[in-house]
């Protein structure tokens, strides 16, 4: 993923396949990503990497949705296709729609040579090797990444400095490490989902960035384990959700130490004197959490790459604790390639 991408000289990133140049990226005054299911989730943090690094206004949608709602296209925003497969119908749909009326759409792809990566008009390869499993796991990570390479990549061409260009490409270098150290993590998180296997249902919280890790571990926990799960942005829990909470209602909280932290804690706190049970994934131990995982830090910017991991794990050790066929859940496919 980040062999021979990165550019040290001039504290970028270089991506080959992108075919736009320095002055049409600077034309761009919107990105709009399209994706379905796990990709869709990787496209919403890239649209945040893409607002904080490059500072261009940046959203996600589920390709299944917009191309039934008769989308206005603008000349001026840039189209990203997510896809592992790169043959999911939905999206196929979307950016053969979004070429018919004369848009650029680039692919931020994992199988090369797929069809949206040929419909593509240029695009960034995930390159995190043949997916087998149904579920998304490896290809989730790598493809946040990727939009960190294209985020950085954008932000440099634009207002990105030298200084946050080095900042970054030092958090990059740190994933490979960083990621082995949760993995020495696996025996705490089988005896939290041992515990957390009988639940009828998990909440799942985050905050701005952390609310698309939120997302798709919740979305990662019903396709394997089939326990119900829902996420919600941590603010609105006091507009509906907390409603919810007791104790068989556990949550999952993604805590980051950064400028939300407080803000994070506090509903904690609200979750607690409902006593309700919370698994937090943070970056030191939570006091009101029952359990914490502990991941190490990056840069907040990089930090929902490595925060995602655990709870695949999560999903993973509850799903086995219950004895589901994880390899082959219930009613989903692989790839989707019909409406
Ligand atoms: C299917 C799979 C999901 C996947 C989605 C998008 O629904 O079960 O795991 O996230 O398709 O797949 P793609 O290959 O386009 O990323």
């Amino acid at each position: 993923m980040l062999r021979g991408r990165i550019d040290d000289r001039f504290s970028t990133v270089h991506l080959g396949g992108l075919n736009l140049d320095p002055r049409e990226a600077r034309t761009i005054r919107r990105i709009k990503i399209l994706g379905c299911g796990t990709s869709y989730h990787a496209g919403l943090i890239g649209a945040g990497l893409i607002e904080s690094m490059a500072r261009i206004p940046a959203d996600a949608e589920p390709a299944s949705e917009f191309r039934y709602r008769n989308p206005v296209v603008d000349p001026d925003t840039l189209y990203i296709a997510v896809s592992q497969s790169g043959e999911t119908y939905d999206v196929l749909a979307a950016v053969q729609e979004l070429k018919r009326k004369g848009a650029r759409v680039l692919g931020v792809v994992n199988v090369v040579g797929s069809a949206i990566a040929r419909e593509a008009d240029g695009g960034v390869y995930v390159h995190a090797g043949p997916e087998v499993c149904v579920v998304s796991t490896k290809c989730f990570t790598n493809t946040v990444t990727a939009f960190a390479l294209l985020a950085l990549h954008l932000g440099r061409i634009r207002d990105l400095s030298v200084t946050d260009g080095k900042r970054i490409i030092e958090g990059l270098r740190k994933l490979p490490a960083q990621i082995e150290e949760i993995l020495k993590t696996e025996d705490q998180i089988k005896e939290i989902a041992a515990e957390y296997a009988g639940a009828q249902s998990m909440m799942f919280i985050g905050r701005v960035r952390g609310y698309p890790v939120a997302l798709e571990a919740s979305l990662k926990l019903k396709e394997i384990s089939y326990i119900h799960a829902e996420a919600y942005p941590a603010s609105e829990l006091k507009h509906g959700p907390l409603a919810l909470i007791e104790p068989a209602l556990p949550t999952v909280a993604i805590v980051p130490d950064d400028d939300l932290l407080e803000k994070n804690r506090a509903a904690l706190e609200e979750i607690k004197a409902r006593s309700g049970r919370i698994l937090a994934v943070a970056h030191q131990p939570q006091p009101k959490a029952d359990h914490t995982i502990v991941v190490p830090k990056n840069e907040d910017e990089l930090d929902p790459i490595l925060m995602g991991i655990p709870l695949q794990l999560l999903a993973y050790h509850t799903a086995l604790a219950m004895g589901r066929d994880i390899d082959k859940p219930r009613n989903l496919a692989k790839s989707v390639t019909v409406e």
